[in-house]
């Protein structure tokens, strides 16, 4: 079979209809936290519970939090729909050897809400967040 340049322009038009239109990223969940800067604040203040946390503090002794805090930052950002990257490791390799308990799941997503709470998040955004961290718990708790 031959092609000419009708033809094959038209089979290109069916798979862009095929595709639809560009949809843009719903970026309400970043909007919600106050864009960049709001995470930038709900990061902080989250690490700073989390290290007075005794549920989960002793897990953070050897980490370099300042690192943390960038990669979670970004996470938030990707997660919430925000113009970010995530420039960390895997969930699974960086909780594979911890053995995080669903408890210790639980505080930290506890200390996330508290610091979502002193940031004004709106309380509909917060569980959006949290929502979107839910299915992590699957790689990051392995005990
Ligand atoms: C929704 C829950 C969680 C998220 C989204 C999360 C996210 C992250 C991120 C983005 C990093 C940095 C990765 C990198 O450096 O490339 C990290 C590191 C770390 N996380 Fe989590 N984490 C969660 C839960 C937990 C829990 C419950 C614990 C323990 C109580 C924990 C302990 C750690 C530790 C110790 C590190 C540093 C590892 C190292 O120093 O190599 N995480 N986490």
């Amino acid at each position: 079979m031959t092609m000419n340049l009708k033809s094959l322009s038209a089979i290109a038009l069916l798979a862009l209809a095929a595709v639809g239109p560009a949809r843009a990223v719903d970026d309400s969940i970043y909007r919600g936290l106050g864009g960049r800067e709001g995470i930038n604040n709900i990061v902080a203040t989250m690490i700073k519970l989390v290290l007075a946390d005794p549920r989960i503090n002793e897990t953070f002794v050897d980490s370099d939090m300042k690192r943390i805090e960038i990669r979670l930052g970004e996470q938030f950002c990707v997660l919430s729909g925000g113009p970010c990257v995530y420039n960390g490791d895997e969930m699974r390799e960086v909780h594979g050897g911890l053995k995080v308990t669903n408890a210790q799941f639980n505080a930290l997503a506890e200390d996330l809400q508290i610091a979502m709470e002193r940031n004004n998040v709106p309380s509909y955004v917060q569980n959006k967040l949290i929502a979107k961290l839910a299915p992590m718990q699957r790689a990051i708790v392995t005990r």
